[in-house]
């Protein structure tokens, strides 16, 4: 009786063994045959093995530097000669921006052959893949000149906010050239990743003015009160409901095998539209996209089609990758943190 009961136990470990690698091996190992490309590539890999969250900060990072300036490293400035150490770094909006490290780790090996914004949108780029499965690849060319400014104020008035309703969040991403399909498509990167209290803070009272599913709230009131914030403290908790634990889901009545989505963890897909539609979402930047009847086709389009949500998605980051720098001085940077020069004219 215990042979069998261990040879099963053998069994059942070596189907869930094959499994992991086989998730893993989709979009592990996936090279270029280009030193730069295969050198981010590397660092992304091993970084993302030691610790997962890594990859959403670096997806992220991918919009946060493009959207301000065009891809430009403008993002990772700790100082420049216009904005002194006032860089996007410090605004209020960047909160929990985080993958800078990575970054510095890969310039010191890849030196003058690439500019800081190569790394971030290569690094982005291989984190979508990687978390996705292997699901999220695309291909975009290298180039990308470095930028010598890098304005916190900037940042705030550019950057879409949380709290924003419809309007203000299709003004946005139209001011740079992406439509109510794109934004929606886009905004599935909530599929992974973090958020701090004050990012949410507005969802856990206010349920009549941006509806949210009283249990989910209740839940996020249970595990992250607002009384917090008045303690000092801004914890964080993750994006997805379906990365949160199971006593959290519980109480959430989150049920993802129940929702026809995936609970493995910390994976990009397209639960965030399941979830989106049963307004288990955490911002309200998140649900208003249920008040256009657009986006909320759109809403309903990528949660029953996965496979239309990737190759979407992966269009947008090569858009969004692809946004022009814009200013008079560019070089490739030495140093990722700060521009090669004191003074440019
Ligand atoms: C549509 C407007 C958007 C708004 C209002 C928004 C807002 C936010 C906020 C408030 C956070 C949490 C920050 C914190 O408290 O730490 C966050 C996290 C995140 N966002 Fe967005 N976002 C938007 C679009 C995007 C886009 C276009 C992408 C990427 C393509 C993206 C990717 C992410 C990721 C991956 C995280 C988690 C980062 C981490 O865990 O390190 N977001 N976003």
């Amino acid at each position: 009786m215990a042979n069998k009961l261990d040879a099963a136990a053998v069994l059942s470990l070596c189907v869930v063994l094959a499994f992991t690698l086989a998730g893993q091996s989709a979009a592990a190992g996936r090279y270029y045959g280009d030193k730069v490309q295969d050198t981010v590539r590397k660092e992304v890999e091993k970084a993302i093995a030691y610790d997962r969250s890594i990859g959403p900060a670096l997806v992220r990072l991918v919009f946060h530097d493009c959207w301000i300036n065009g891809c430009d490293g403008s993002v990772l400035l700790d100082k420049t000669p216009t904005d002194g150490t006032n860089t996007e770094k410090k605004a209020v909006i960047n909160i929990g921006l985080a993958g800078f490290q990575l970054i510095d780790t890969i310039k010191q090996q890849l030196g003058p052959n690439a500019s800081c914004a190569d790394i971030v949108a290569f690094a982005g780029r291989d984190a979508a893949d990687i978390l996705s499965g292997g699901k999220i690849f695309y291909t975009i060319p290298g180039g990308r000149k470095d930028g010598v400014v890098s304005s916190a104020k900037v940042a705030d008035a550019n950057l879409p906010e949380s709290t924003f309703d419809f309007d203000q969040l299709q003004n946005n991403f139209n001011a740079r050239g992406f439509s109510v399909e794109e934004l929606v498509v886009l905004s599935g990167a909530h599929s992974i990743g973090v958020a701090h209290l004050s990012s949410y803070q507005d969802r856990l009272g206010r349920a009549d003015s941006t509806p949210i599913d009283p249990d989910y709230q209740a839940a996020l009131n249970k595990t992250t009160p607002l009384s917090l914030l008045q303690k000092g403290q801004n914890p964080t908790v993750p994006n997805n409901v379906r990365d949160e634990t199971a006593a959290f889901q519980t109480d959430a009545a989150y049920d993802p095998v129940a929702m026809g989505v995936s609970p493995e963890k910390i994976v990009l897909d397209n639960s965030y539209y399941h979830n989106n539609l049963v307004n288990k979402v955490l911002f309200e930047s998140d649900w208003v996209l249920r008040t256009d009847g657009d986006a909320a086709d759109k809403l309903e389009e990528y949660k029953e089609n996965a496979t239309e949500w990737h190759s979407d998605f992966a269009a947008a980051m090569v858009k969004l990758s692809s946004l022009p720098a814009q200013g008079k001085n560019f070089e490739i940077r030495k140093n990722c943190r700060v521009t090669n020069k004191q003074y440019y004219y």
